[in-house]
């Protein structure tokens, strides 16, 4: 059965591959961005089993296995490729395209789902009567109108132990089902009692439109400030955010990301319908991923103190690994969106949107801070630094206009920072070249895959080969620069896997390692093995072009020879 356009990405997005690997191995001693453990697929004593939660990908350094979430459980449980994806579909509450997900599993997440909506009822109902009085008044207090409120759905969960609890019981609702659904918490003496007690609802309701979960903001001063529903089979606080699902029908062309919910409805109700939040934890993975879907330009206006800037470079970096171009909001004179609004007016939001920096911008800002440009040391000092930011700008415009503020900044002509952001370039090429002729130079042996039979007939064509992967799946718009086809590579694998980026390219669908290597079913070893190594993506246009060089030179050579073979042959045979 083919599956649907985005299903894979959509299973692989809600299927973490940390959280999947970690119920099979005990992943830890973290280096750099990776986990380790002890590889499940070959005995080893010293964990050589690394897997990368960037790229969604593992790979062992002992045996050579690799590949993304889905070769991962189709290796482990030893499934077929469909099994695998059915799996992992169970495994995160999705349904399969053609439903045979087992019809209790199907049928538990089908009464939570309504018991969500029932309770999200519940708690809407409850504004109308005696015991929502304080949350309306806190509503009122925080200048959310009626209409914003009925939009989101809030409501109120009184201060009370059984309220919702004797609500859904009497609708016919089991007290397992109940704690099921993360509602309900079971008390000592065997009853059960509600979770959420004297707060603002917020139903979590997701891209589908189903009440997922809820948030619960307290109504008083006391802890925690926000609850969010557990983890249940419906719902997954990694992989969802709050009001996407108002957010993807924005025209605004963008999603704004905040912190707290109420940011979020304050910035709905000004005419930003594109505000989101995360329920709780810090932006994941997984939820750069899912926002990818619906937008390429993200604005992060997270709270103005010292936790949400810090918070605010950490999702920089998750963004750039997700493609998305990201820009940081600054307020002054407010600690959040909510406050901004009410003080300055929806107008100035709108003014700080438009000249919000994007993440080059803030970078550049950053190392401005860190040196005093009143003395030379501290002019050499941010330029040198300044420079490397330039040089990782992979535009040649967005490069020349940077650069032209650095020059202001420092007061040195643009042509002195151009010429240095060339040389910084040239140098990271030389590096990456460096690492790439590390790789020519092993004996024949080693560059040849471990796998018999995807030895390279032509082994310099195929180390070049891996070059040219290696760079489209990170610069997958660069395949349109470049007359490849199928045909320019002699690695019949390195072939297959070109025709899968060209595909995926053309479709508009996403070009990640765990992508094509979740694609490449059990084959996904090699391709895994070669993405692992390093790569600057400033020099990938240069780089691509030296690889497809290199090909057609070893591929050239090798036709020569075997002209001059057949020339001596004939010349034999006449003689
Ligand atoms: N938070 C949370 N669960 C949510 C939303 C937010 O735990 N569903 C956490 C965030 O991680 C952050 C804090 O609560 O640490 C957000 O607080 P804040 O921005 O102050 O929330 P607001 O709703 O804006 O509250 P207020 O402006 O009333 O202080
Ligand atoms: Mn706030």
């Amino acid at each position: 059965m083919p599956l649907p356009d985005g299903f894979l990405d959509e299973l692989t997005a809600r299927n973490d591959i940390v959280d999947v690997v970690s119920d099979y191995v005990q992943l830890n001693k973290r280096s750099g961005s990776n986990l380790f453990g002890l590889c499940p697929f070959h005995s080893e004593k010293t964990p050589s089993f690394s897997v990368s939660q960037d790229k969604q990908i593992y790979h062992c350094f002992g045996c050579g296995k690799g590949g993304g979430v889905v070769n991962f459980i189709m290796e482990i449980e030893n499934l077929g490729f469909m099994d695998a994806v059915q799996f992992l579909a169970r495994r995160a509450g999705m349904e399969m395209p053609e439903d045979d997900t087992p019809k209790e599993l199907r049928n538990r997440r089908a009464r939570m789902l309504e018991l969500n909506r029932d309770a999200a009822r519940f708690f809407y109902e409850t504004l109308k009567t005696p015991k929502g009085r304080e949350a309306v008044d806190y509503i009122k207090r925080r200048g959310i109108s009626p209409e914003m409120a009925k939009r989101f759905g809030l409501g109120c969960a009184p201060n009370e132990w059984n309220a919702l609890t004797d609500a859904m019981t009497k609708k016919g609702y089991t007290q397992y089902e109940l704690v099921d659904a993360g509602l309900c918490k079971r008390g000592r003496t065997g009853g059960v009692y509600d979770v959420f007690r004297n707060r603002l609802m917020f139903p979590v309701i997701d891209v589908r439109g189903s009440v997922i979960g809820f948030s619960g903001r307290i109504l008083d001063d006391g802890e925690p400030k926000y609850l969010n529903s557990p983890d249940t089979p419906v719902f997954s606080k990694s992989h969802n955010l709050f009001a996407l699902n108002l957010a993807k029908k924005s025209k605004m062309g963008m999603l704004i990301l905040a912190e707290g919910n109420i940011d979020v409805v304050s910035l709905h109700q000004a005419g930003f319908d594109c505000a989101v939040a995360s329920l709780g934890t810090s932006l994941t993975p997984e939820q750069a991923r899912l926002m990818s879907r619906y937008t390429e330009r993200v604005v992060i206006a997270y709270d103005n103190d010292g936790a949400g800037q810090k918070a605010a470079q950490r999702a920089i970096g998750i963004f750039e690994n997700t493609g998305i171009q990201c820009r940081v909001l600054r307020m002054s004179g407010a600690k959040d969106p909510d406050e901004y609004i009410k003080k300055m007016g929806a107008e100035a939001f709108s003014l700080l949107l438009e000249r919000s920096e994007n993440h080059i911008e803030y970078r550049l800002l950053a190392v401005k801070a860190k040196y005093d440009l009143l003395t030379d040391d501290g002019r050499i000092g941010y330029l040198r630094e300044a420079t490397e930011v330039l040089a990782s700008i992979g535009n040649s415009i967005e490069r020349d206009v940077y650069s032209e503020k650095v020059a202001d900044i420092a007061s040195v002509s643009k042509e002195a920072v151009l010429n240095e952001v060339k040389r910084a370039i040239s140098r990271r090429y030389k590096e990456q070249k460096k690492r790439e002729e590390k790789k020519n130079l092993r004996p024949e042996q080693t560059v040849q895959p471990a796998d018999k039979s995807k030895r390279y007939a032509n082994p310099t064509s195929g180390v070049a080969e891996e070059g040219v992967i290696r760079v489209l799946v990170r610069d997958p718009e660069l395949i349109k620069t470049v007359a490849l086809t199928e045909e320019s590579f002699t690695s019949p694998y390195w072939a297959k896997v070109f025709a899968l980026i060209k595909r995926r390219n053309g479709d508009n669908e996403s070009v990640t390692e765990s992508a094509i290597a979740n694609l490449l079913e059990d084959d996904a070893d090699l391709f895994t093995k070669i993405m692992r190594e390093p790569f600057d993506i400033s020099a990938a246009p240069k780089v691509l072009q030296d690889c497809i060089n290199k090909m057609e030179r070893a591929q050239i050579k090798v036709s020569e020879d075997v002209d001059l073979l057949k020339y001596l042959e004939n010349k034999r045979k006449n003689l």
